[in-house]
Parts: structure tokens; sequence; C-alpha cells
């Protein structure tokens, strides 16, 4: 059997958000709610949800955008939050890192594709001749290694400045990346390839992925795992093709009926699809109480 031990786990993970307005009183946002995730090498957790469901957040407090209101990160089983050894705040910064939607957002736009990877490849692996490791860099995101080097950001499409953003991942020796909606700026012709190429890297190279993404559907195309969020909170989660395929809580079942037909039913009588979708957001919205098992590693929440 493979190396099942995680890389990064999440224990009941919650986040809230206080934001104070110039007039009137502060608002509270409980962006997470006792989130439980689990990433392993060489595999990949599609987080699923609608926008505002909380995925972005989960990503931010992986890579240490900020701090956890409660529960706990481990990184390799140790606290990320208690563990101040220089050794693991190195490590980690190195191991973990995050790919944005907008694939301009981390490139500079009056740098050269060479001079974005040489700096990192310069730090992370000195050992190696700069000029050599781009090339092979470039080969394993799959850019044109003669042609690629002296351009700028703006001269490539959105999704080559994408796979120059995994190949700065992989320049500091990245072991998990969290790819938040890596896909959802980029023409739909070019999604699936770099969809491709992610997956790639996880099984040629052993990367952990978190998948973040309102596309239920692409989770399948990627992901071993898939987890589905609702308002903070974890409502499904188990084997992707089991969430996908025979989704048990009623949220999943209606992100997959994505299309508003009004002949789907959800399971009431005599309502509308309008009416039952808002009954289902109502009732999914309430505190989780319990993981029900529904089959081999497939959960879903009661309220
Ligand atoms: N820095 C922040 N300050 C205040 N509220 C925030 C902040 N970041 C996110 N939120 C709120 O937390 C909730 C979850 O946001 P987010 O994680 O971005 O969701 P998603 O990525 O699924 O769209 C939203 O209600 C959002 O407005
Ligand atoms: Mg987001």
């Amino acid at each position: 059997m493979a190396d099942t031990s995680p890389i990064l786990t999440l224990e009941r993970v919650s986040k809230t958000f206080v934001t104070k307005p110039v007039f009137g009183p502060a608002r509270r946002v409980e962006a997470l709610r006792r989130v439980s995730l689990t990433l392993q090498p060489g595999k990949a957790l599609a987080l699923v949800g609608e926008s505002g469901s909380g995925k972005s957040t989960v990503g931010r407090l992986i890579v240490r955008h900020y701090a956890p209101t409660e529960g706990r990160i481990l990184f390799e089983g140790q606290d990320i939050e208690t563990n101040h050894s220089r050794a693991l705040e190195k490590a980690y910064q190195r191991s973990v890192q995050m790919v944005f939607q907008d694939p301009f957002s981390a490139l500079n736009p009056a740098h050269t594709i060479r001079h974005h990877l040489l700096r990192p490849l310069a730090l992370h692996q000195p050992d190696r001749d700069p000029e050599r490791a781009l090339l092979d860099l470039l080969g394993d995101v799959e850019l044109d290694p003669k042609s690629t080097p002296d351009k700028y950001p703006h001269e490539l499409s959105g999704g080559q400045r994408q796979r120059v953003n995994f190949a700065r991942a992989l320049a500091v020796n990245a072991r998990l990346i969290v790819a938040d909606e890596p896909t959802s700026m980029l023409d739909v012709s070019i999604r699936k390839s770099v969809l491709g190429l992610m997956r790639r890297l996880k099984d040629e190279r052993g990367l952990a992925l978190l998948y973040i993404t309102h596309d239920i559907a692409t989770a399948q195309y990627l992901a071993e795992e898939t987890a589905v969020m609702f308002r903070g909170q974890i409502v499904e989660q188990g084997p992707t093709a089991r969430v996908v395929g025979a989704p048990q809580h009623a949220y999943t079942q209606l992100l997959r009926s994505a299309v508003p037909d009004p002949a789907i039913r959800l399971g009431g009588d005599g309502q509308s699809f309008a009416e039952q979708a808002a009954q289902v957001r109502k009732d999914a919205a309430r505190d989780v109480t319990s993981m029900t098992m529904a089959g081999d590693g497939h959960f879903f929440a009661l309220h």
C-alpha cells in the first residue's frame, strides 16, 4: 500500500471575521465552522462550494495568511501555530504554495518568465545549473523551453500564465499546492489541459493538491476525494465518484442539479425548484451536529 500518512490536516478549524464599519456595530462573519480535512501526498482533494461558502478562507488559513479562530492545522503531525521552530517554519513556507484564480495576480508585468523562475530556483535549488533547471521546469509544466523564458506575462495566454504559476511552486520544491479556482478565469477550451497538468503533477511528482472549485463536475477529472462546503461547513465528504455519483446530502444533490430545470424534483412534492432549493439551503445552513457514514469513507452531515 502507498504511504498514507497525511501531509496536512485541519482539525475542527473555525474562522470568524469581525469587521468594523465606519458607522454601526461590528459585524461577525463565521466564515468557517469546525472544518476537518486531510491532505495526502500524491492525492487531490476537491473543495467544492458556491461563492461565499468559505473555500478561499480554507486556502488562506493553510498558507498562513491568517490564523484559525479555533481548531488546529497540523503539518506532518505538528501544529503550525504553536510549533515555532525555525526549521519547521522554513520547511512549511517552502512546502505549501498557493496558485490563485487570476493568473496575473502573482506575476510582475515588468519581469520576464526567466526572472520569475530563476529567483526561486537560485534560492531553493542552488546546486543546479540555473539555465538547465529552468528548461526542466518549463518542460515539467508543458511550456516551450525555447520561446517562453524571454517573454513577459502579458505575452502569454491565461493558461500559459497559470502554468508559470505552477512552475514557481515547483521551483521552491512545493509538496502541497492549494489551487484556488485555478481555471475559472481561463477559456473553457483550455481548462481541461490545466486540470490535466495538475493531475500529472500529483501522479508523477507525488504532490498533494487542494483543488478549490465551484464546479463539482471538474472534481471528477482530478480529485480522488471531494468535500462539499456550504456556509462554512463541510456537508459531505468522500471518494469523488461517490460524492458526485451518489450524493447523500440534499445540498450536494442541489449542486449536482446545476441547471434549475423545473422538472427536477429534489424530493419535495408540489414545490417549485426554487422553493425546494431555498428550503435545502435553509436546512443546510444550520449547525452540523454529526457526520453519518454512507459507505466506505463517505460521510454526510446531519443538522
Ligand atoms: N478578510 C475578510 N474579512 C471579512 N470577511 C471575510 C474575509 N474573507 C472572507 N470573508 C467572508 O467569509 C465568507 C467566506 O468567504 P470566502 O472564503 O472568500 O468564500 P469562497 O472562496 O467560497 O467564495 C464570506 O462571507 C466572505 O465575505
Ligand atoms: Mg474564493
